[in-house]
């Protein structure tokens, strides 16, 4: 086993209660449990309800997680849980849960952000980040383009979405077409069998115009409109809609935008790292033409297998377990849950 500190770290930032353990760059456990199902029906996900399931779930799940890890409670060094960005209601059950947890053991307890703790995670399959590295932050509430120095010490923030978060267009596109929530994974299935070039759809702040004022910026909700015309245009016209095409031809904009915009970052910024992080980095299209792209450039690509990139415990035990080894100081007991915690605030 390799050496490091004993890290327990809790997610409840949206609809998954997380809790992971590692021993430094070492994944003992990644115990997950998804309210995921009671959201569906609505389309998206509801803040009570998520709130509530992280309190049902909060306790069966970190005694999960210790049980798979083979430890007790008072092993660990540190306890770390995401203070946000995130919905308060639920950031607030794991905060309290995580506090709860430090005072009665006696041990430091870490707040750290929800997006630093997405690149952190990468640790856990490939070992040290490069630094610096390039992140690419794609989820169903952001996406960025991030230059990482020191992932424990904060994030030069490059890039970010205008409107609509790339996570948060396939799961709009999908319940468009009839698939259910959350609906990345499904159109990624469904593209599989599609034909990515059958409709060409907008490739958003590409022009030269935009690329002037938004160069590593993203929008999609001009290709979500564009997908919802071209939908509706069919259906007007009486044609069946072949779900599997506007998938693929969807999914493709998407990819091309993120791969194009995060290589142009590398290189103006003199990276040879980039590293894929968040929901929509589990995408099957994405990660492979990233990797492909980018190889023709000479730069390399880590994207964390799919189950670390979604929403997960471990990845906040990861970024922990780096604060304590680089000897940074702990945060406040009184430490506040906060819904719109700056990317640059790797600890609160
Ligand atoms: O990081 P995450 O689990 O939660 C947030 O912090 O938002 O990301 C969830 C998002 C959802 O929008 C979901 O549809 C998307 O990640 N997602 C995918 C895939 N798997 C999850 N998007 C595209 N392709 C996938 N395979
Ligand atoms: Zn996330």
């Amino acid at each position: 086993m390799s050496d490091g500190p004993l890290v327990l770290g809790i997610e409840t930032s949206c609809d998954e209660t997380g809790v992971g353990i590692v021993r430094g760059h070492t994944l003992l456990a990644d115990a997950v449990a998804s309210s995921v199902d009671e959201h569906a029906r609505f389309g998206g996900v509801v803040p009570e309800v998520a709130s509530r399931a992280h309190l049902e779930a909060m306790v069966p799940t970190i005694e999960r997680a210790c049980e798979t890890a083979g430890i007790s409670l008072h092993d660990v060094d540190a306890i770390a849980v995401t203070s946000g960005p995130g919905l308060v209601g639920a950031l607030l059950v794991g905060v309290a849960s995580a506090k709860a947890l430090a005072l009665g053991l006696g041990k430091p307890l870490y707040g750290v952000n929800h997006l630093a703790a997405h690149v952190a995670v990468d640790q856990l399959e490939h070992g040290p980040l490069p630094e610096p590295c390039l992140a690419l932050l794609v989820s169903g509430g952001h996406s960025s383009l991030l230059k990482v120095e020191d992932v424990t010490v904060g994030v030069d923030p490059l890039g970010a979405t205008i409107d609509d978060a790339a996570g948060e267009a396939f799961d709009k596109v999908a319940r468009l077409l009839g698939l259910p929530f959350p609906g990345g994974p499904h159109i990624d299935r469904a593209a599989l069998s599609g034909n990515s070039v059958a409709i060409d759809f907008p490739r958003g702040l590409t022009s030269r115009k935009d690329v002037e004022r938004h160069r590593f910026d993203f929008s999609f909700s001009g290709l979500k409109t564009a997908v919802a015309r071209w939908v509706e245009t069919q259906q007007r016209a009486g044609n069946p809609i072949d779900v599997a095409d506007v998938a693929a031809s969807f999914q493709e904009a998407v990819c091309d935008v993120l791969v194009r915009k995060a290589l142009d970052a590398a290189q103006f910024h003199g990276i040879d790292d980039i590293l894929i992080g968040g929901g929509v980095a589990a995408n099957s299209r994405l990660r492979a033409m990233a990797t492909e792209r980018a190889a023709a450039r000479g730069i390399r690509v880590r994207v964390p297998r799919p189950g670390l990139c979604t929403d997960n415990g471990a990845m906040v035990a990861a970024l922990g377990a780096e604060l304590v080894t680089r000897g940074r100081a702990p945060s406040a007991l009184d430490l506040p849950a906060d819904s719109s915690q700056p990317i640059t605030t790797v600890v609160a």
